[in-house]
């Protein structure tokens, strides 16, 4: 078993268990460093508000959420060995717990001081589309008092189950559909990856596309 599969052994042991796994230093230091300096460079202009959707939707989105994406592919370096890795994760993840993950989709996400993303689901009941949601953290030094936690819901509570501290090399895995989650506002810039597993939904009648 090489470095990397005994992290991912530790996502399928969490995910059986628990239905998720929050990974210090999860991603190898190569990769890590080179990812936040690319986050770090990127133009502000390449960040869009995230979930704009149709014009009346608009604005309860901005309700919800005020951070900014980039959709992450292969046109950088960066971003090419990110998707490298998240396929390997997704392989692994397919033999381990043969859970038939079949496409993943990522962004960059930058949360100015002061955005948030109130509680929500990433997968709804039944539509069974985001299987497995994955949000890791390029933040160096990130202190108590910055603020921009994730917490994480289990269904039938109220209560934060799970609060997320969002360090440097963080990576955090949860079933989709099981966690309702939010991001409490940040005091400072706040850089990370949001990834999602999906299932292959196609039939005659609906060609889900794969990504
Ligand atoms: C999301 C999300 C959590 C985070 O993008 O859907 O919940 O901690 N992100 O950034
Ligand atoms: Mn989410």
């Amino acid at each position: 078993m090489n470095e990397c599969d005994a992290l991912f052994e530790t996502i399928a042991c969490d995910l059986i268990a628990t239905g998720y796994s929050v990974l210090p230093n999860a991603l190898p230091q190569v990769l890590l460093d080179k990812l936040s300096r690319y986050v770090q460079k990127m133009p502000a202009a390449d960040f869009k508000k995230a979930g704009i959707g149709r014009d009346s939707e608009h604005q309860l989105n901005q309700v919800i959420r005020s951070d900014e994406i980039c959709w992450i592919n292969n046109d950088s370096e960066a971003g090419a060995d990110w998707l490298e890795w998240v396929e390997s994760l997704q392989a692994f993840l397919n033999r381990r717990l043969f859970l038939g993950l079949f496409s993943s989709e990522s962004h960059f996400a930058h949360y100015a001081p002061g955005d948030f993303y109130k509680k929500h689901s990433d997968a709804f009941k039944g539509e069974a589309n985001r299987v497995l949601s994955m949000v890791m953290y390029l933040n160096r030094d990130w202190l108590a008092e910055d603020g921009g936690e994730l917490l994480i819901y289990t269904e039938e509570e109220t209560q934060a189950a799970i609060k997320v501290t969002p360090s440097f090399g963080t990576a955090v895995v949860f079933l989709s559909e099981d966690f309702p989650h939010e991001v409490l506002p940040a005091q400072r810039d706040r850089f990370s990856i949001a990834t999602w597993f999906r299932v292959n939904h196609s039939n005659s009648k609906n060609v889900d596309p794969p990504a």
